[in-house]
């Protein structure tokens, strides 16, 4: 075992000591983020590389700079793996995060003005899908679907009624917080009832797509959009697939549109990540999240919890904590009890919410985190038990500190980087 970043330590101990303590942080707490996971040491050995010395504006063959041959290496493994993983025609690995991805799909498929129709950002959808001050909703006109009320389903019939109405130039798909599947074929068709073009933001579940453990929208869709750093387990960026026929667009609304030099460390990252995904043993950690989800999701329905959507067939699950047999509190109270117990949950607007994006009457879960560093589906039993203890109690001390203490203890036993040492050097 080794000292972590003892270089940085040396040079600069007050970065040195919010690297030591968010590396401690990660060890000992749950992560159950549904948007973040822990790469693995050979991903992180490639972002911390020369690579990120390099300018190489432009693509593999045709950059703006000499001495790109090596990067170009890096650059092409990406982009060839990232085809084989979702049988793509073609790719774009330079996307710097998910928010730009779909800002340069977007630029590649609409003029300003334009009518995008997507996901409501309170039922799911991503604030790059349109939030009023986001690049998408200044530049583009949105309109907003939702999920049906009774359900809490995508309403697909709603979705045909509006795309009808406001013929959009391109139909969006994808979420932030929708524990169901989708159905991509159904919304493909659409698109094309209303000749509109279809563009799907799979972002967070790239990695149960990559082992069919969701259903692909490539084969429906023109672009698809994706970060490469939640389920599919890279470092933090974003990435591109696309029809043939879309990549010199695309590839154009990246760079110049979009961005600049592409951070090639990040590009050399994302081809180690991608090679991981491409491992037998990536489907079994997959198939093992989805395990993880819903063996957390059961434990807390068990407990009284109302899931939305009425359960998880993904990594996540949203918590509405009101209700009969709820806790009755809001998210906000939630996320901060349950970090002082060692577990990290966001707050998440649910559905046709009455509170305010910052209180919220919900919390998101997810399990890709945990399903890396070895938790299984008795673990998330158990874990159920201390949420729902903490929930129904949230300001008592001792609870807090007692399912800390059982929490951190479990995290001891499943260490993520076990070759580095979260102790001053
Ligand atoms: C569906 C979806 N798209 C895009 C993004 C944006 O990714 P980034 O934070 O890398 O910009 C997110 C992030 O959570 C997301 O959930």
């Amino acid at each position: 075992m080794t000292h972590a970043y003892p270089l940085v330590a040396a040079q600069d101990p007050e970065v040195h000591q919010a690297m030591l303590a968010e590396l401690r942080r990660q060890e000992e707490q749950i992560e159950l983020i549904a948007s973040e996971n822990h790469t693995s040491p050979a991903v992180l050995e490639a972002l911390g590389s020369v690579l990120t010395n390099k300018y190489a504006e432009g693509y593999p063959g045709r950059r703006y700079y000499g001495g790109c041959e090596h990067v170009d290496t890096a650059e092409d493994l990406a982009r060839n793996r990232l085809k084989e993983l979702f049988d793509a025609e073609a790719a774009n690995v330079q996307p710097s995060s998910g928010t730009q991805a779909n800002q340069a799909a977007m630029l590649a498929m609409a003029e300003p003005g334009d009518t995008i129709l997507a996901l409501e950002l309170n039922h799911g959808g991503h604030l790059s899908h349109g939030h009023p001050k986001n690049a998408s909703g200044i530049f583009y006109k949105f309109v907003h679907y939702g999920v049906d009320p009774e359900t809490e389903h995508l309403d697909y019939d709603l979705v045909r009624k509006l795309a009808k109405e406001h013929r959009p130039k391109v139909l969006m798909a994808g979420a932030s917080a929708y524990p169901r599947t989708i159905d991509f074929q159904a919304l493909g068709a659409i698109a094309k009832e209303v000749e509109a073009l279809f563009l799907v933001d799979m972002a967070h579940i790239a990695g149960l797509v990559a082992v069919d453990l969701h259903p692909s929208p490539v084969p429906h869709a023109d672009v698809v959009t994706m970060t490469t750093h939640k389920t599919l387990r890279g470092p933090r960026g974003g990435a591109i697939v696309c029809k043939k026929d879309w990549i010199k667009k695309i590839n154009s609304a990246v760079f110049p549109g979009s961005q600049g030099g592409p951070l090639m460390h990040a590009i050399a990252a994302k081809a180690v990540a991608f090679q991981e995904a491409l491992d037998p043993s990536f489907r079994r950690y997959q198939e093992q999240v989805v395990a993880n989800a819903k063996a957390l999701a059961a434990g807390l329905e068990q407990r009284g919890c109302r899931l939305v959507g009425g359960g998880t067939d993904n990594h996540l699950m949203m918590v509405d904590l009101r209700g009969p047999k709820g806790p009755g509190i809001t998210g906000r109270i939630a996320e901060d009890s349950l970090h002082r117990a060692n577990i990290t949950v966001n707050k998440n607007l649910i559905p046709f919410d009455p509170e305010k994006p910052m209180q919220t009457s919900g919390i998101r879960m997810g399990t890709p985190a945990v399903t890396t560093r070895g938790f299984d589906v008795d673990d998330m039993e158990r874990l159920s038990g201390w949420i729902d203890l903490v929930l129904r109690d949230p300001e008592n001390e001792k609870v807090i500190q007692e399912v800390g203490e059982e929490a951190a203890a479990l995290c001891r036993m499943k260490p993520i980087y076990p070759h580095m040492e979260a102790v001053q050097s």
